[in-house]
Parts: structure tokens; sequence; C-alpha cells
């Protein structure tokens, strides 16, 4: 089935078996969006969401001579492709502006500068508003993306975008694990839709939120991780599969076994060292090291081309990862991933939060109804 629901109590595109690209937009409101535009927009994107996801324009073809079209056009051809558009809020938006400073979660505190922060630019970080768009066309998701950013002219304006051209996650065991940029299969061992007692445990807000209006959300956190690719290039074989614990062809943990095997960080090889190295990126992001914390990845690959500055290819991970709470999952593990060797090989450039609200039931639900 090519479409994927758009009603439904969460909305889709988290558990969702991770689709091939990505187009993500962070918004800003304009200095003239007032609470009610601001409402409105966010009305008209649910209708349009609604419309787009089963593969429809989002108005008529042809419409009055001399008014462009309602639809911008460049997917009336194209199939659904599994697309899916997800909607969330940043902290800013949670001001005087909008009537809505009480409504700000706890949550949604920005995790302010974490230890392996020197490199963030703020212009490619944060945003009152996004639209997470995915697809296996990358033109659908884009003609998402393109039109919500039009019905939303004069109310927001896009702040950043970042397009993601192959998942870089599994989040469905139905799924092949892809690889990332480093040529690591990335996702084995993460939250999977087939395990819903998980994601209940680790993904979706519950009662425990201080905003019922987020109970049955999730807390987005992404991040945009140049990978220095040429350096990784020239590192040996064994020296980038330390790092992993893992091995590069099969994915399988170096404590043996196969792709799937859990980790056993026991186990001791011919020299007497532990065969997953104390410092390797798998063992410091376990849960077992992290009092239980997990999140779901949903991570891309991107590229921006060429860094004509230094020769180098700009590209790495533009990561994505859902939880209940970032302060007590994403960056508890991030923390612990200070001493990651991986570092050496990786710059963070970009970190945002938003919450993404509990998905629209029915026509004439929209995002953030219960939160005005
Ligand atoms: C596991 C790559 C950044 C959290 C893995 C694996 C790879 C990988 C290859 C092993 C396969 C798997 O289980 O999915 C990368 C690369 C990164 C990156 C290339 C940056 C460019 C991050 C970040 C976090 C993170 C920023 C969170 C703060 C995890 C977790 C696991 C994992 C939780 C699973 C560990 C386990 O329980 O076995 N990553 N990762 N990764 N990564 Fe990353």
């Amino acid at each position: 089935d090519e479409t994927v629901p758009f009603y439904g109590d969460h909305q889709a595109g988290i558990v969702t078996p991770q689709q091939n690209s990505l187009v993500f937009a962070a918004f800003d409101a304009t200095d003239t969006a007032t609470a009610e535009s601001l409402q409105v927009t966010l009305a008209r994107w649910a209708a349009a969401a609604s419309l787009l996801t089963v593969g429809k324009p989002i108005g008529p073809v042809e419409t009055r001579a001399g008014a462009p079209p309602a639809d911008t056009g460049e997917a009336f051809d194209l199939g659904v492709y599994r697309l899916t558009v997800t909607v969330g809020f940043g902290a800013s938006m949670f001001d005087d502006r909008f009537g809505l400073k009480g409504k700000l979660p706890a949550a949604l505190q920005p995790l302010g500068q974490l230890a392996v922060d020197t490199s963030i630019d703020p212009s490619i970080s944060g945003g009152d508003l996004c639209v997470q768009a995915c697809a296996e066309d990358p033109q659908v998701a884009f003609h998402a993306v393109r039109n919500l950013a039009r019905i939303g002219r004069g109310t927001v304006a896009i702040r950043w975008l970042q397009q993601g051209f192959g998942r870089a996650s599994a989040t469905s065991t139905s799924q092949v694990t892809p690889r990332n940029l480093m040529g690591f299969k990335d996702g084995t061992d993460n939250i999977k839709a087939e395990d819903p007692g998980v994601a209940d445990a680790q993904v979706w807000v519950g009662d425990e939120t201080d905003q019922s209006w987020m109970t049955g959300g999730s807390y987005l956190v992404t991040r945009k991780i140049r990978m220095h690719l040429e350096a990784w290039d020239s590192d040996d074989i064994s020296d980038q599969e330390r790092i992993f614990a893992r091995h590069k062809d099969s994915g399988a943990p170096l404590s043996g076994g196969t792709e799937f095997t859990k980790l056993d960080f026991h186990k001791r090889g011919d020299t007497g060292a532990t065969a997953i190295d104390r410092r390797s990126h798998v063992r410091l992001a376990h849960p077992d090291n992290n009092g239980g914390a997990q999140i779901l990845r949903r991570g891309y690959n991107y590229t921006d081309g060429m860094d004509n500055r230094t020769g180098t290819l700009a590209a790495g991970l533009f990561f994505m990862a859902y939880q209940k709470n970032a302060h007590t999952q994403f960056a508890r593990i991030q923390n612990s991933l200070a001493e990651d060797g991986l570092n050496e090989y990786i710059t963070p450039i970009s970190s945002s939060l938003f919450a993404v609200p509990p998905g629209l039931n029915q026509i004439g639900d929209w995002y953030g109804k219960e939160m005005f």
C-alpha cells in the first residue's frame, strides 16, 4: 500500500517505516503574524496534509483565470509514495506574541550547549515551527513542504531547509538496515514499530507531561552532523570497526554473531581486552550505559555539495530522534557520547528541539487545536 494513514492517535512519520527521502523545513512566524493567523495557517496545513498524503493536489488545478493555481503542480503525475507530513512546534513560539506563554511544556526547554557543541550555527537551528515531509520520492516530499510554505506565506517563513537523500535508519523489522555515509549499517538496534510497548515507554508522551495537549505526541531532536569523510576514508578498517564495534559488511557486533545478535560487552578477545571497545559508539550509546534511555532514530544522509573553503565534501548525517523527553533521553545519550571515538570524524553544526503534538483524529482537527 502506497498510502500511510493520515489520521490517528499519533502523527504519521514517526514509527512509520522510514521512507527514502526527506525534506525538512523550520519556519519562523513573521512580524505581522497573530495568534489568529497562526491558527488559520495550522488549520490549512492540516487540511492540505490530509489531501497530499492521499496523493491529491491541495486545490483545483484550473482555478480562476488570472489567479495562480492552488497547487504548484510538480507532483500531479507522481504517486503518493508513502508521503507523511509531520508538524512540530519550537520553544520560541511560546511567547507573548501568540498568548502561548503558559503552554510551554517543561520538556521543550532548549537543550542548551552540549559537550560536543562547539560549532552550532544558529541560522540552521531552531525555529517556531517545523514540517517533516518523508516520501519514497524526493519530489513528492519537496512538493509537500513547498505548498505548506506557500499556504503560510505572510504568517510563517522558512528559516532553514534540509533535504535528506537516503534513510540512515530502520524503524521497522520489515526493513533492511540501510547504511550511513560512513558505510556502516545504521538502525540495527533502533526502536522498531513492531514493538509498541517500547514506543509507549520511550517515544510517546504520556500522563507525565505538564501540558496535556502534548499527550500522545513526541519530542523531536534534529542535529545536522557534518562528517569529515576524507579523513574517515583514510582510516583503516580495523579502526573504523573498533569505533562502531560492529563489522562493516555484516553489521554484526565484534563480540560475535550476526547483525541482530545482542551486544556482549563482557566478551574478551585474544588480547584479553573486551571485544567491544569501552569508548565505542554503540557501548556509550547503549541503554545499559544511559539508565535505560532509548530514542527512535530516523535520520537521513545529506550533502550540500562541496565545501569550497576546504575543497572537501559537505556531507553527513541529518540526525533525527523522537522520544518522550529529549532532556532525559537524547541529551543523556549525547553527553555519554562526549568520549566517543567517532567525534574525531564528525562535527554537529545544527541543533533543534521540537514538540510534535499528537495525531489528528478527523477532518476539522488541526495541529495545536487543543493548545491555543
Ligand atoms: C548506533 C552511526 C550519531 C545514538 C549506531 C550504529 C551506527 C551509528 C553505525 C550501529 C548500528 C545501530 O544499532 O543502529 C552513527 C553516526 C553518527 C551517529 C555515523 C553521526 C554521524 C548518533 C547520535 C546519537 C546516536 C548523535 C544520540 C545522541 C545511537 C544509539 C545507537 C546507535 C542509541 C544504538 C546503540 C545500541 O543500543 O546498540 N550509530 N551514529 N548516534 N547510535 Fe549512532
